[in-house]
């Protein structure tokens, strides 16, 4: 893929943030963003690397009216003797392009979407934060922007890579959460689009994360759309438990993010020699295990924080605090084994980076 580069001049480049330990999330943007564009029957054409500006766009755009948007999320990690790293990219181009499908949007090829985010960063290095724990956040997004009103798949798409800088998300140590058993409000179902990172899940997810927050919880434990029993993800991270010496997540069932970090804990879990199951569980076997003492850890992970242990949960207005409310041995050593990986300074066993040429 041959982009074309239009860098901002010097005179005009922001200054970056000084205080990186303090950077609100999502807030910050570099000066460099890439674009290209796809129509049907011409394919993606016109990469190009752009500085960071506001998107002009028909309000008939299909996107506004009816959705047809998908993202990823990643992390460039800045290493101590100066590299720059990404962990696992291409599940999220994979995961990408599986999104597309769904959606029925046109795919990227692994390549350039590797290749987009790689010229990207070389371009915006100095962005890419110093201080320890912190990253510059990648965000690859797809939007259809034929204008047109009518339900059908747009012919016209926008695919676009924006970054910022962002702080470590535990500035003071790890912090266990309190969530909230949503059992009104579901976030997707079966044989919808859970399974895919787009923007509907989002918006679905909003109501009960107010409410919740409202009654002082952190985030929404969602439950299976269909019975109301099973556990599914927590805010927007996938879910762990310990039960006795086995590790147990639900099982990716289409209604689930197939999440990078998930993926991660499960293989590093059972390389250390434990028992990792992936199987259905109940809210109820969540609280009789939390009950009776056989429920030692819970824990979300997602690319955002790598692993929140989970302190409480409130189901039908009652509390249950779990274990003894502070972060578990597990969730620890995943969450130090995983950071030590991205930041150089743990062994990368799996091969799980990729460094790039800056
Ligand atoms: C709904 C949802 N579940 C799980 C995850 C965790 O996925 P990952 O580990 O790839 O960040 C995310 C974040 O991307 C998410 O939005």
């Amino acid at each position: 893929m041959d982009i074309s580069i239009q860098s901002l001049d010097l005179a005009k480049r922001r200054p970056k943030p000084v205080d990186e330990k303090n950077l609100v999330f999502g807030r910050v943007f570099s000066d460099h963003m890439f674009m290209m564009d796809n129509e049907t029957g011409k394919g993606w054409h016109d990469p190009r690397i752009v500085p960071f500006h506001m998107l002009e766009m028909n309000p008939a755009a299909m996107v506004l009216h009816y959705g047809q948007g998908i993202f990823e999320g990643l992390k460039a990690y800045r290493w101590p003797n100066g590299k720059i790293c990404l962990f696992r990219p291409e599940q999220n181009w994979e995961r990408f392009n599986r999104s597309a499908h769904r959606l029925c949007m046109p795919e990227i090829d692994i390549a350039a979407q590797m290749q987009a985010v790689e010229e990207l960063i070389r371009l915006d290095k100095d962005w890419v934060p110093h201080h320890v724990g912190s990253s510059l956040y990648i965000r690859p997004t797809m939007i259809a922007t034929e204008p047109h009103l009518g339900v059908r798949p747009a012919g016209e798409y926008l695919y676009f890579v924006i970054t910022g800088p962002v702080a470590a998300y535990y500035a003071e140590g790890f912090n266990p959460v309190k969530i909230y058993v949503s059992e009104e409000y579901v976030r997707t179902v079966r044989g919808g689009v859970g399974e895919a990172k787009t923007l509907a899940n989002y918006a679905t997810s909003l109501y009960a994360a107010e409410l919740a927050k409202k009654k002082g919880f952190t985030q929404v434990l969602w439950l299976d759309a269909v019975e109301l029993r099973y556990v599914e993800e927590v805010g927007t991270s996938n879910i762990f438990f310990r039960i006795g010496d086995e590790l147990i997540t639900p099982p990716l069932g289409g209604s689930i993010l197939p999440g990078v970090t998930r993926n991660s804990v499960m293989q590093l879990a059972a390389h250390w020699g434990i028992k990792v199951i992936e199987r259905r569980i109940t809210i109820d076997e969540v609280i009789e295990t939390i009950r009776s003492g056989e429920l030692k850890e819970m824990f979300a992970s997602g690319t955002a924080a790598v692993i929140s242990p989970v302190g409480e949960i409130s189901f039908r207005e009652r509390g249950y605090t779990v274990a003894d409310g502070g972060v578990g041995e597990w969730a620890r050593k995943l969450y130090d084994e995983i950071t030590g990986i991205q930041y150089g300074e743990r062994e990368d066993i799996f091969g799980w980076i990729r460094r790039l040429s800056t």
